[in-house]
């Protein structure tokens, strides 16, 4: 029964990973020789014969299976066993996986196996950081490396399909699920969602080892209004079109085998019974081939969003709009489980709700799921303990952490010079925050938080003190991911007071003091918008305490959206988002130059919350000169722009050539630039490059990211990096034609280190020669 197919995880360039990870696929999937479209839907459309309509809506139902709800997971047992649900979701335990397997496969009457999906949004055992801090390596070789270890984790322990990547694109710094996704731009965000695909479908649906991809939330979710999460959007069709729907049209590119709908209306028609969207756009437009799953019980909410008049409405709306499978509201009722009847009466027809099946069972059949329904158990732990996984995790975490700024080269610290680090703040030791949400089943004592991954770096040459100055503060209010279902989160309490004194004592007492704040890891994801982006609780008073000792300050952040520090100004901040597993010691290769920083920005860092939003991709205004002057009380423009981030070393662009002055409309244009690292040590930069039109069918943004690439370069050394600008990337979609163009016109261009990049240079597109 095993395959012996081995998956080479593509290499990642870190100056610290020195060999590149292999691993062998194990027995965690079965061999799949490419089956044929036709065999694979005659195989599906046999069993659709023998199918009662009962089953066939059950086989289009996802059930919730909570272990630790021991009522709710006997009534999805029962389902289960009456061959009533074609998948569950959240059971990760191998044993488990495999028990509910063997019900599905050996007692129902067509031992149709079960799919098995959860959220495997960074990792399952091996933590990597959170995408967001994925998409800020600009380097789209750490989330698929990041993802196709998180897929083969999965996939050892019998998951089949993961709910991500989330490729929605956030604006608004107070919704709390920009943590899950790329950041503000379509263009990085493209490259990110491609990227993740990869990274857990390998070769395509059925390669040993991987999962299933869903790329979600289908469409708009980032910009709810007020940033609150679940809330309404309105957006205009030339938003959909050239920023919030580029990123999915990239993943069903790559593709991605499933996409989810998403919860909240899209300009008041929810997205789960959108049919404009799941059929129009997605499968007509895209030619999305695989299966559509609605987020969790969004096909009952259409009854909630007061769109459908009852549940059996609800069912035959989302059916219609294109959903192949509800995720069926945990505790609640399945709208699905209405639609036998609604075929007895006519209200849906059979070769719809056939058609649905169709696409579940063929994903099953593919994913070798008929040969092979069962994960072996020792295997799985072999996986799961692979050490590989977790150099993959640290090195992620190395290069995505964002170095934001360095006054007077603090940054990196000389381990020979010092003799004690105060380590500060309720982030710096908490394993649970390290790793960021998502997580449900870590394994806390394997997480190398900030404080141990000092300590080890340092070793007992070096005195390390430490304080959690604070306490976090709690929510207004419970997270789902807080209270039953899930486990409760416990809470580190201290005296803040006297707390806040004893860093200050142990701070004066050190060469340099560390400090870790931030949000904790329930202060963002889902559910968990914020209508602030101060430091939660007392921490900017204790930073302000500790940068008053007039000791050299290092601030890590710890977050996933940019957050106000009130001006202060530490001696060097760097963004190290939740790192994951290995962050410690990814932080400690960081702070001690082992590894010089390379992130950058996916987003652009405001001032404070009454800026936002400020993408940097906005249009001209009929006052350009004065853009930044548009509030009275401070500049409009941002603290740190999109694509700033600062490295050990220097570097400069020049030689900017783009290989013809005029091209005609269709046709690409390549650009290339020189960069050189002017420092004296070896270090990353992320070429980027922006285009900017300056007149057309519609006014286009200053700036447009439309290619990068993050290239190592030792001291003095110059790379020369090409770009290719395809009719693509000069096209977008315009509101006066309700269509895509790509206008005759002249376009800027601009390469640097952040989206302020100054070297420039221009190109015409004329419509004929
Ligand atoms: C989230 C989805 C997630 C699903 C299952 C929903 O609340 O919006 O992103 O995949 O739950 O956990």
């Amino acid at each position: 029964m095993k395959s012996v197919r081995a998956i080479t995880c593509t290499a990642i360039t870190g100056a610290a990973l020195t060999s590149t990870p292999t691993f062998s696929a194990g027995n965690s999937g079965h061999d799949a020789k490419a089956l044929s479209d036709d065999v694979v839907r005659a195989r599906a459309n046999e069993l659709i014969a023998r199918m009662t309509p009962e089953e066939k809506a059950g086989q289009i139902t996802q059930y919730f299976d909570f272990l630790n709800e021991p009522e709710e997971a006997k009534r999805v047992e029962s389902e289960m066993a009456a061959a009533r649900a074609g998948s569950l979701l959240f059971v990760h335990d191998a044993k488990e996986l495999r028990r509910l397997q063997q019900i599905a496969v050996e007692t129902t009457r067509l031992k149709i196996p079960l799919l098995f999906g959860y959220d495997v949004i960074h990792g399952l055992r091996t933590i990597m950081p959170v995408p967001i801090a994925m998409a800020a390596s600009w380097d789209p070789k750490v989330a698929e490396q990041g993802q196709a270890v998180a897929a083969r984790e999965a996939r050892a322990v019998g998951i089949h399909w993961t709910f991500a990547p989330n490729v929605d694109i956030a604006r608004d710094p107070r919704w709390g699920r920009m943590i899950e996704g790329a950041g503000e731009d379509p263009y990085l965000g493209s490259v990110m969602a491609a990227a993740q695909v990869r990274g857990f479908q390998g070769a395509g649906i059925g390669t040993p080892g991987t999962v299933v991809a869903g790329p979600k939330h289908f469409a708009g979710y980032g910009a709810s209004i007020g940033g609150r999460d679940y809330d309404e959007v309105n957006l205009s069709d030339s938003e959909l079109w050239n920023v919030y729907l580029p990123p999915f049209k990239a993943a069903v590119e790559a593709g991605a085998g499933n996409i989810m709908s998403a919860y909240m209306g899209l300009n008041g028609v929810p997205a789960t019974g959108n049919r404009w969207l799941l059929t129009n756009v997605l499968r007509e437009t895209w030619g999305f081939k695989g299966f559509i799953v609605t987020d969790a019980g969004s096909a009952h909410d259409l009854k909630t969003h007061e769109f459908a008049a009852s549940l059996e409405d609800a069912a035959v709306r989302a059916l219609g709009a294109g959903v192949d499978m509800e995720m069926a509201p945990p505790f609640g009722v399945s709208a699905f489980k209405t639609l036998p009847q609604s075929m007895a009466e006519g209200r849906v027809s059979v070769e719809a709700v056939d058609n649905a099946v169709r696409r579940v069972l063929e994903v099953k059949i593919r994913m070798g799921l008929f040969e092979q329904p069962y994960v072996d158990l020792e295997e799985a732990q072999r996986v799961l303990n692979d050490p590989g996984h977790r150099v993959v995790a640290r090195v992620a975490a190395e290069r995505a952490a964002v170095l934001l700024s360095n006054e007077g080269s603090a940054l990196p610290l000389d381990a020979k010079m010092l003799k004690s680090i105060a380590v500060i703040g309720p982030l710096a030791d908490s394993a649970r925050d390290t790793v960021g949400p998502w997580v449900f089943d870590q394994d806390d004592s394997e997480t190398v938080t900030v404080l141990s991954g000092i300590k080890a770096k340092v070793g007992s040459g070096v005195r390390v003190d430490y304080s959690p100055g604070v306490t976090m503060p709690a929510r207004l209010h419970k997270s789902i991911f807080d209270s039953s279902p899930h486990k409760e989160i416990p809470r580190v309490q201290v005296d803040d007071d006297a707390e806040i004194r004893r860093s200050v004592e142990i701070a004066r007492a050190a060469d340099v003091a560390v400090v870790v704040v931030g949000e904790s890891q329930l202060m963002i994801g889902e559910q968990a918008s914020r209508s602030s982006l101060d430091l939660p609780g007392r921490q900017q008073e204790l930073l302000d305490a500790v940068i008053a000792t007039g000791k050299p300050v290092v601030v890590l952040l710890m977050s996933a959206r940019p957050l106000d520090l009130k001006g202060s100004k530490p001696a060097a901040l760097m963004n190290i988002w939740y790192p994951g597993t290995q962050g410690g010691a990814a932080v400690a290769n960081l702070l001690f130059g082992e590894v010089s920083p390379g992130g950058k920005l996916p987003f652009t860092w405001p001032r404070n919350i009454g800026q936002i939003p400020m993408p940097y991709a906005h249009l001209k205004t009929h006052q350009p000169k004065t853009a930044g002057e548009r509030y009275w009380n401070e500049p409009s423009t941002p603290l740190y722009s999109f694509g700033h981030g600062l490295s050990y070393s220097t570097f400069s662009f020049s030689n900017l050539k783009i290989d013809q002055v005029r091209v005609i409309v269709g046709e690409p244009i390549s650009v290339s630039v020189d960069v050189s690292n002017t420092g004296s040590r070896q270090a990353d930069e992320v070429a980027q490059l922006y285009i900017h039109q300056r007149h057309g069918t519609a006014a286009r943004p200053v700036r447009e990211l439309k290619g990068f690439e993050r290239v190592t370069l030792a001291p003095g050394q110059t790379r020369t990096v090409h770009f290719k600008l395809t009719a693509q990337d000069l096209s977008y979609w315009a509101a006066s034609t309700r269509s895509f163009v790509q206008d005759a016109t002249v376009f800027d261009v601009y390469v640097g280190g952040s989206s302020t990049a100054s070297l420039a240079g221009n190109f015409e597109v004329t419509a004929q020669r």
